[in-house]
């Protein structure tokens, strides 16, 4: 017998979930104490309960009771074993059990369970003892079986915590890993931001010698090359012009006036400015503009228009020859709803994420400041902007902006 519980104790011991350590210290007792059922009701001592949670052949459910009712909450405060044999007519037993299961107790071994420091953490009760009674032996059994679980429940716990612990340990170091990717990226920026804008004035009054060109260009209207030569000369100009300009807006922290403007016309104004725009020489641009509404919203036109012409010119840089670009306004709620629609190579879904990034770009001659400067400036209208797109087929673009309500 003394082999039997040193073997138990070794493979209670060992195991380290919970749930699975109670099945396995059930499953032990009945063989060890060669009864029909064995139940372990845990202490829960914030609510003065007992619970079981497992319980060889009957419901897995949980039963929980208060620690001063039945035969097991007795044991539980007095820390005595008891012995019943007959329980029906014991004053500290419950048949309801009996009665919902169809289970029938002839008798019962109820022994407590208690730590290293002999604080009680449960009752361990065995039930029917096959062709018998419960008699000493049993007990003594019963009881030494109650410590090695008692030891073996505390230490599951214990390593149970340690995994949480653990666990939340590892969850914070991620955040903490996660915000400080955060500061050093903008950080990051900050710098870039700064260096910018100190070079930016620079330049630009540099490139002022450039607009020479202009009058070498006059003196000479019948020289092709020097005609073709400088106008390279000038566009390259406007290009660097742009770009400071787009850097400036990206390092400005900005607050614009704002006047009420009516989207429909604003639409309207920016496709007639698109018209000029080389890279969209091909593409059709339609506005199914809604007559019968009155768009108006609180905005800085030449902010929202620079949004605009930013999103049509990533939709005709994506679209090929000849395509078309749909524009669409409508009232959702309290906002106008702007959509940009194009047919074109679509945003594969792995940069989806990247392309609100500044400098994130795909084209040769592209900044990537487009819809980093779109997203600012939509937030600052506490709008905002997000898109659906599908590789090959295309990308919409949705600007939310609030409608303006007169006070
Ligand atoms: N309508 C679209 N269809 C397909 N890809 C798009 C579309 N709009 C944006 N993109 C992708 O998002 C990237 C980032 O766009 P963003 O406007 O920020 O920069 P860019 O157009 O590359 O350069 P720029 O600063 O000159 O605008 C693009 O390079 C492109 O890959
Ligand atoms: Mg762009």
């Amino acid at each position: 017998m003394l082999k039997k519980l040193v073997e138990i104790a070794i493979k209670l011991t060992s195991e380290t979930d919970p749930d699975r350590l109670l099945q396995l210290i059930i499953d032990s007792a009945t063989k060890l104490i060669n009864a029909e059922r064995a139940s372990v009701f845990l202490y829960d001592e914030s609510k003065k309960e007992l619970y079981s949670k497992v319980g060889t052949g009957v419901n897995q459910e949980e039963i929980r009771f208060s620690v001063n009712s039945g035969i097991a909450g007795y044991v539980a405060r007095t820390g005595e074993t008891l012995i019943i044999d007959d329980p029906y007519n014991h004053h500290l037993f419950n048949k309801e059990i009996d009665s919902k299961t169809g289970f029938i107790t002839r008798n019962i071994l109820s022994v407590p369970m208690k730590n290293i420091e002999g604080k009680i953490i449960g009752v361990f009760q065995v039930l029917n003892k096959y062709s018998d009674v419960f008699d000493q032996e049993d007990c003594e059994y019963a009881q030494a079986f109650a410590s090695i679980s008692a030891v073996a429940i505390e230490s599951a716990r214990l390593i149970d915590e340690q995994k949480r612990q653990y666990e939340l340990l590892q969850r914070a170091y991620k955040e903490l890993q996660e915000a400080q990717e955060t500061i050093i990226k903008q950080e990051k920026f900050a710098i870039i931001g700064q260096l910018a804008s100190g070079i930016n004035h620079e330049i630009k009054n540099q490139l002022g010698v450039v607009m020479a060109v202009e009058a070498i260009r006059k003196m000479f209207p019948d020289n092709q090359k020097i005609q073709l030569y400088t106008q390279l000369i000038l566009e390259a100009r406007n290009r660097i012009v742009n770009l400071l300009d787009e850097i400036k807006d990206f390092t400005k922290s900005k607050t614009y006036e704002k006047q009420p403007i009516n989207l429909n016309d604003l639409i309207k104004n920016t496709i007639h400015l698109c018209q000029f725009d080389k890279d969209l020489d091909t593409i059709k641009i339609i506005f199914y503009e809604d007559i019968n509404l009155k768009p108006f919203a609180l905005i800085n036109r030449d902010k929202i228009q620079q949004v605009l012409i930013n999103l049509i010119r990533n939709a005709g840089h994506a679209s090929p020859p000849k395509s078309k670009i749909e524009i669409f306004l409508e009232k959702v709620e309290n906002d106008w709803l702007i959509k940009i629609k194009d047919y074109g190579s679509g945003i594969p879904e792995e940069i989806q994420d990247k392309v609100w990034e500044p400098f994130f770009t795909t084209k040769t001659t592209g900044t990537g400041l487009g819809l980093d400067i779109c997203k600012k400036i939509i937030e600052n209208h506490d709008g905002k902007i997000w898109f659906e797109s599908k590789v090959n087929s295309g990308t919409i673009f949705y600007i939310k902006i609030p409608a303006f309500v007169e006070l």
